[in-house]
């Protein structure tokens, strides 16, 4: 089988190109990836003279290069996209043009070709959960909040509309909050353990109060798995850590994992219209596919920590050029805002 990853060069994407060869070492895989500031091709260095590799410079928003890249494959996995809110807090534009009309061109295609498509979305396009409110399931009307989980709702519904009214192939997840090695160093996991790391304050929004489900990135490859093997088309499957944790206990636990102590937290402003709780009941998941997250987030925080300890440079890169206008932008507007 030859399978194109979009997105392949960024943190789940390329998290989940090592999953695969080494599970599935008989199929091709090819990365197709616009590098933008989040695509990185040291994520994917160790690989680059796998023959059962190819990387394919491209951009979702440009339809003849999405069409011959698709043309050539047997299925699409679509990771490709702008994910970070609080850059689509700022720049909303970007979001529309490779979330919406990047998926468009995705779902042209393997209309046009007949290929089979798997559209990688979030939790977040369910809104906000109350602290009493049962886990998002598949049925979870959708109703999102910011710019960022708005353009992911709308690519569902595209490929939703297109399972409906063409018949194309294709099967969607919604996950919840990733983390593990390669992750952009914008999120709170990998920001907070770079800024410890460098002697920095962390950050925390509002209250610190947030709920996350946090996931080891493994996990979510291994249901993305499943389902191209197992999954029923034009089904929607919800994958989550079964893992709800406040931001300030994650923070905590990484200032203790950092060596450092309280004195390092920050809190700042909030981030506009924040979510509140995010997590998932994977129930549909663990009956149908079999599937379970198996990482618990002990082992896997540690593993990450040790990971971007073992790795910062590749951090360091990561903070330069694009990113330190953004973080000028950003972040110190939120540490000069403080509570
Ligand atoms: P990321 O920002 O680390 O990587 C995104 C990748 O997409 C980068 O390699 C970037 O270069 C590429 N890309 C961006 N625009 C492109 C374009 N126009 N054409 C081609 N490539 C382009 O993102 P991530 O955290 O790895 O997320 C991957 C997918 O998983 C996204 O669809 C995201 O919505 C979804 N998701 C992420 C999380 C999470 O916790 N990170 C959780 C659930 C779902
Ligand atoms: P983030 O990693 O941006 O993921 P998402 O918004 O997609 O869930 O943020 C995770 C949580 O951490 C979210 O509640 C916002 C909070 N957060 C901070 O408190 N400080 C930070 O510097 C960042 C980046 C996030």
């Amino acid at each position: 089988m030859k399978i194109l990853v979009t997105g392949g060069a960024g943190f789940i994407g390329s998290n989940f190109i090592h999953y695969w060869l080494q599970t599935h070492p008989q199929d091709d895989v090819v990365c197709f990836d616009a590098l933008t500031y989040a695509g990185n091709l040291e994520n994917l260095k160790d690989i680059e003279n796998n023959p059962k590799y190819l990387f394919v410079k491209g951009d979702i928003t440009d339809r003849d290069a999405v069409f011959d890249a698709v043309k050539q494959v047997d299925v699409v996995v679509h990771f490709a996209a702008e994910t970070h809110v609080d850059r689509s807090i700022m720049d909303p534009g970007i979001f529309i043009r490779t979330n919406i009309m990047g998926t468009q061109h995705i779902l042209d295609a393997v209309k046009e070709y007949g290929k089979r498509l798997h559209h990688i979305s979030t939790d977040e396009v369910f809104g906000s959960l109350k602290p009493e409110d049962p886990p998002f399931t598949e049925k979870t009307a959708y109703d999102p909040q910011s710019p960022y989980s708005a353009s992911k709702a709308a690519s569902d519904h595209l490929v939703r509309a297109y399972v409906n009214t063409y018949g194309i192939q294709a099967t969607i997840s919604n996950c919840s909050n990733n983390y593990g090695p390669y992750m952009f160093p914008e999120k709170i996991i990998p920001l907070f353990i770079s800024n410890l790391m460098e002697g920095k304050k962390v950050p925390v929004y509002g209250d610190g109060h947030q709920v996350r489900d946090w996931i080891f990135v493994d996990d979510h490859s291994r249901g993305v798995d499943l389902i191209l093997q197992k999954g029923t088309m034009g089904e929607t499957y919800c994958l989550g850590g079964g893992n709800e944790v406040k931001n300030i206990d994650l923070t905590k636990k990484l200032v203790d994992l950092l060596g450092k102590d309280d004195a390092s937290i920050e809190f700042v402003k909030d981030r506009p219209g924040h979510d509140r709780r995010y997590a998932i009941d994977y129930a549909k998941a663990k009956e149908t596919l079999g599937w379970e997250p198996l990482v618990t987030f002990e082992d896997g925080l540690l593993q990450t920590v040790e990971w971007y300890k073992a790795n910062q440079e590749w951090v360091a890169r990561c903070k330069s050029g694009d990113y330190q206008t953004y973080y000028d932008e950003w972040y110190e507007n939120q540490l000069a805002m403080k509570h």
